[in-house]
This record gives C-alpha cells, sequence and structure tokens, in this order.
C-alpha cells in the first residue's frame, strides 16, 4: 500500500468523531464495594495506531478481523518458539494510573496519540453479583477491553464511564487493555485550539466495582425551598421490580424513610427534616445519608443548601452572598506534576484558594476530579463547573452538540449532590453566532432539565462600545437565557495597561447577577521592576489594584474569579526565560511562591468578608 493511501486512509479515519459506544455513567458505583486498579500499568506507545488499525484491509478498527501478532488487545503470547507475536505488554515500560503520560516520561511530554495500558489483575466471580469497571475520566478516546473482548469506547477526558463486566470477568487472572488517544479534534470537545496541556492518559482512578443483581445507581436529594425543612429527591435501583422498597437513612436528623419503586426502579422521597442545618462556606455542614435497597446500601456526606438568583443578586440560603473567587486548572506542576491526580494535590490547590480567603472557586475549563469537589463541599468553598466548550467549537456539527451534552450530563450526574457546586458553565469565551446561539441554548435546556436546582451560566466576552474606547459592554443572546452573567476582561493586560481600569464604565443591560469570570495579567515570580514592566510581579499587582475598584462600581458585580491561582502549562505560551511553556497569569507561580499580587488579591477578599461581603 503506498504511503498516499495510507495517508488517506489515516487522515479520514482519525477525523471521524464518535461519541461514546456501550460507556454508563451510572454515578453510584463510585460508592458500592470496589478494587482498585490504580498502579504501575504496562503501555505500548503506539503512534502509528498498529495496534488499533489493519491497513492491509482498510478495516478501521483490528476488532474486526484481530490477529494475535499484532493486536494488542488480545495481550497475547507465543505459543511455540516459532510463533510470531510483535508486542509484548510484560516486557513493556510502565505508566502510573492515575496519572498524565506527559509528566511522567520527557518523551511523552508533546506527545499527541495512542497508548494502550494494560494490567493484569485477580479477581473472583461471585453467582448473582455484577461487575463493572469504572474510570473517573481518560483523555480523550478510551477504548477498552477486557480479556481479549471490546467493552466500548468513551470520548471525552475529564468524566467518569464505566462499563459491565459481569459477562467478561473471570476468576483469576485478568487482562484489562485500554488505547488512550489524547489527539486533538476540530469537530471535538474540546476542539483543536486551547490555551491548557493536553495532558494525555487515564488521568483518574480505575477500579472493579461489585454491586448485588439489583443495586442503587443513583440518587438526588435536596432542599425543597429557602425557608423548608423538607427534603424531595429519589433513588434509582438496577433490576428493582415495581412496588420494592427504598429508604433514606439520616440517623444526625433521625430519618428513616422509605418509598416504592416505580416500574423503572425509581423510588421518590418526600422527608420532613426538622432542624436541619444547611450547608455554606462558613459552616460546610455535611450529613451521613445511607441510600438501602434489601441488602445493597451505599452512604455518602451529603450537604443541604438552596441557591438561586433574585435580580442581581445571588441567594445562598435565602441570604445575598458575594463570590469570592479565583479560577484554578486542574494542574499541580510542584515537583514536575501534571494533572491533579490525588485528593492530596487538590487539597493543597484548595488551600491556596482559602489563603486568599475565597469562598468560591471555578473549576476551569473542565470537569476537575471528583476529589476536588468532594474537598469544596468539606472545605466550605462554593463550586462553579464547567465543560470545554471553549472558543471556536464546531457549532454546526450534531456530533459536537452530542459530546458536550454527553460531557453535561456525564458532570451533572456525577456532582449532582455536591452543595459545594452552585453554577455549572456551558461554555468559555465562544464567539456569538446563529449556529452557536442554537448549541448553549439546547445545552442550557438539558442542563436545567437534568437539574434545575443549580444556576447556569457561562464565561461571556466583553467588546468595546462603537466609538466609546472608555465603554466596556457585554451583550450577548446567552446573557437572556444563563442565570447569570459573567464575562472575562483583560483590561490592563490585553486591552490597554492597568490605569485603563480608571477610565473605563460597563454596560451590562441584564437584570441578573454579574460575575467576572476572568481578569489578570502575566508575571513570572521573582521578576520585580517598575509597575510599568510588563511580566513584573509589580505590573501584574498593580492590575488588580486597578481592576477591583473598577469592578465595585459595576451595578450587580456579585463576585469574580481572576484568572488564575498558579501559573500553568500551555503550548500557546513560547516567551523564553518568562513563559516557557507556562501561563504566568498565576498568583502563584508553578514551584508554589506566591507573587505580589496573590497578597493584593487577599486583602481585599479579607475586607470583603470582613464587611460580611455587602
Ligand atoms: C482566556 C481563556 C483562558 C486563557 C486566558 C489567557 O480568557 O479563557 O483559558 O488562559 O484567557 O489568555 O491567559
Amino acid at each position: 500500500m503506498n504511503v498516499n493511501t495510507l495517508a488517506l486512509v489515516q487522515m479520514c479515519v482519525f477525523c471521524i468523531q464518535a461519541t461514546s459506544l456501550g460507556a454508563e455513567p451510572l454515578p453510584d458505583l463510585a460508592f458500592h464495594s470496589s478494587q482498585s486498579l490504580d498502579g504501575e500499568w504496562r503501555i505500548i506507545i503506539d503512534p502509528y495506531e498498529t495496534g488499533f488499525y489493519d491497513y492491509r484491509y482498510q478495516q478501521r478498527d483490528r476488532s474486526r478481523n484481530p490477529n494475535r501478532s499484532e493486536t494488542f488487545y488480545l495481550d497475547a503470547k507465543p505459543t511455540n518458539p516459532s510463533d510470531r507475536v510483535e508486542y509484548d505488554f510484560d516486557r513493556s515500560p510502565t505508566l502510573r494510573v492515575p496519572g498524565d503520560w506527559n509528566t511522567q516520561m520527557p518523551e511523552l511530554y508533546y506527545y499527541e496519540g495512542s497508548v494502550w495500558y494494560r494490567k493484569s489483575f485477580e479477581a473472583k466471580r461471585t453467582d448473582g453479583e455484577r461487575a463493572f469497571l469504572r474510570f473517573g475520566a481518560a483523555n480523550y478516546r478510551a477504548d477498552v477491553y477486557l480479556n481479549g473482548s471490546k467493552l466500548g469506547m468513551h470520548v471525552g477526558g475529564f468524566t467518569p464511564f464505566s462499563f459491565e463486566v459481569t459477562g467478561q470477568l473471570k476468576s483469576g487472572t485478568n487482562s484489562l487493555v485500554v488505547r488512550v488517544d489524547n489527539k486533538r479534534h476540530k469537530s471535538g470537545v474540546p476542539t483543536l485550539n486551547t490555551d491548557w496541556w493536553n495532558y494525555g492518559g487515564l488521568t483518574r482512578s480505575v477500579k472493579l466495582v461489585h454491586t448485588s443483581a439489583q443495586f442503587i445507581s443513583e440518587h438526588r436529594l435536596h432542599l425543597e425551598s429557602d425557608d423548608s425543612n423538607t427534603l424531595v429527591g429519589w433513588v434509582k435501583v438496577e433490576g428493582a421490580a415495581e412496588g420494592d422498597t427504598a429508604e433514606v437513612v439520616i440517623a444526625e436528623l433521625r430519618v428513616h424513610a422509605s418509598a416504592e419503586t416505580d416500574r423503572s426502579g425509581l423510588a421518590r422521597f418526600r422527608i420532613e427534616t426538622p432542624g436541619v442545618e444547611r450547608w455554606s462556606p462558613e459552616q460546610p455542614r455535611l450529613y451521613d445519608v445511607v441510600f438501602r435497597y434489601g441488602n445493597d446500601s451505599i452512604s455518602e456526606p451529603i450537604g443541604f443548601r438552596t441557591v438561586r438568583t433574585r435580580g442581581k443578586e445571588i441567594l445562598l440560603n435565602g441570604e445575598p452572598v458575594f463570590l469570592r473567587g479565583i479560577s484554578i486548572h486542574e494542574e499541580l506542576a510542584l515537583d514536575g506534576g501534571g494533572r491533579v491526580n490525588s485528593p492530596a494535590k487538590a487539597k493543597q490547590l484548595l488551600e491556596w484558594a482559602k489563603q486568599l480567603h475565597c469562598n468560591f472557586v471555578r473549576l476551569a475549563h473542565y470537569p476537575h476530579n471528583e476529589s476536588m469537589t468532594r474537598l469544596a463541599d468539606k472545605m466550605g468553598l462554593m463550586v462553579w463547573s464547567e465543560v470545554p466548550v471553549y472558543w471556536t467549537i464546531d457549532w454546526a456539527n450534531d456530533q459536537t452538540y452530542q459530546l458536550a451534552e454527553q460531557q453535561v450530563v456525564e458532570m451533572i450526574r456525577r456532582d449532582a449532590s455536591r452543595a459545594s457546586v452552585i453554577i455549572w458553565s456551558l461554555a468559555n469565551e465562544t464567539p456569538t453566532s446563529d449556529a452557536r446561539n442554537r448549541f448553549l441554548s439546547r445545552l442550557a435546556r438539558k442542563t436545567r432539565a437534568l437539574d434545575p436546582t443549580r444556576l447556569v451560566s457561562a464565561a461571556m466576552e466583553k467588546h468595546g462600545k462603537r466609538g466609546e474606547p472608555n465603554v466596556n459592554v457585554v451583550q450577548d443572546p446567552l446573557a437572556d437565557i444563563v442565570d447569570v452573567v459573567a464575562f472575562n476582561e483583560y483590561v490592563g493586560w490585553y486591552d490597554g495597561l492597568p490605569d485603563k481600569c480608571d477610565r473605563v464604565s460597563w454596560e451590562i443591560p441584564y437584570d441578573k447577577p454579574v460575575v467576572v469570570s476572568e481578569f489578570g495579567g502575566g508575571a513570572k515570580y521573582g521578576f520585580h521592576g517598575d509597575k510599568t514592566q510588563r511580566w513584573t510581579e509589580e505590573f501584574q499587582a498593580d492590575i488588580y489594584r486597578q481592576t477591583l475598584p473598577m469592578l465595585d462600581k459595576i451595578d450587580g458585580f456579585v463576585g469574580c474569579t481572576p484568572w488564575a491561582l498558579v501559573d500553568f502549562r500551555s503550548p500557546r505560551r513560547v516567551l523564553p526565560d518568562i513563559q516557557a511553556g507556562f501561563n504566568r497569569k498565576g498568583l502563584i507561580s508553578d514551584s508554589g511562591q506566591k507573587k505580589e499580587a496573590f497578597y493584593v488579591l487577599r486583602d481585599y477578599y479579607q475586607m470583603r468578608a470582613a464587611d460580611g461581603d455587602e
């Protein structure tokens, strides 16, 4: 086959973007008994997709015509000295899971392509039980095989997915093979261009989950309204018969409620809970809630609070709140690290936010590790959670829409019980167009249908008013759809110099709360000079000193999430000695040192907190 045909095949095969096949969210698998498959996995780096495609037959996927010698997911071994098997996981290098591959192997630092992961593990099949493989996330596309048979495929790098393996699991040694491909696609979510590192790999935990034949797969429980002590919600039981009983137990509140399942296994609850304490940043009260069905039970710490808007206010538990926030990428480059892959690293980031006197964090631009939102529950930090519908998405492409919607569904179903999560964000800095407006309003409808208890927003853009250089306008059809009008602004960095802030006024013609979802500027830690010298800590601090009073003048300003907490990797940032592969808009350097602007923002938030955020 000549090179041109091969290239042609490669080109058309690779640009086809499917949505997930066979992958199921099943959120409560996270709480059932499980066996961790984290640790060292054997890998094969496969830039030419040798293990996936058989170019001789132009078949798209080897699973249609597997041959032992090159089909990696068969995890084959030569059966005799003349047998030809051209790979061997047992003699191949390893990568740690969970973790990105980029910071584990220098040769993979910039790598975008496929890597095959193999884990051999012992398991025991138990009659009458079901078994699932649950992945916390894999960036970007994962094709999953167990004991040589394909379970399915998942696309999207930041949300959990699972496959049932009751039929495929063996008692004894099992071979789990996952092809992870982090190539970017125009039709992808995110699309080709972003300002963060495209970390590839099994970036979050993998586990084998065992359940009974009927098991609790999902639940919702929330306060009905600001001033009621009524919890409403449901429990979904896989395999339950109509008329079976499910229970909710909250010992501290002397609650022991039961309800009958309907034909779909759903049991609805309405529970009076006198004296239930509300969750808030000042008092992040969580209750151990047990959900039970027969001998199957799961428990989860859940906080109860309400959030809504009233005109230009955001009300938490019926009281106006100011969001003292910061934007965070799910990265901790400390000690050469990459993607946050442990609760300890998540804690480090949130503790830094706490040191800033934050009560709010924007987890940008994709759903972060679930330990992040769980810790936010415990630490009393409200959360903005976002899907990577970022910049120039392929708006008119319905497959792209399906991918975005799938990520919204997986994000909401994973974190629906997180009291900390108050805002679902649908997009970041997306230029208005009819296709874009249709796409995002459809996504907003889906989001509200899935979760009517939280606010919907998106990071929009501001524009200069024609003929009035010092007037900035936020005018976007999306602002009519969302609950909170949020926008990114870089007056003083991309737009003029810091002193421009003093001259700028804002036109934001919506009777809705306003959140400034990004502002800031770059600085190299330890680089000092006059405040007019770009990249110095003084210049960055001056942007903060000038911006905060400007924002305080905005009618309806209820909070902000400056960009960003920590310097983070980005292939777009190439200025030698200053950026060197990092976006330097962090208030903390990639080696954990606080810049001058960190203290400017801390003092402002301290003052706001002291004034009771009024
Ligand atoms: C944008 C974008 C960020 C980016 C930032 C920057 O607003 O949302 O992802 O990193 O600007 O330019 O630093």
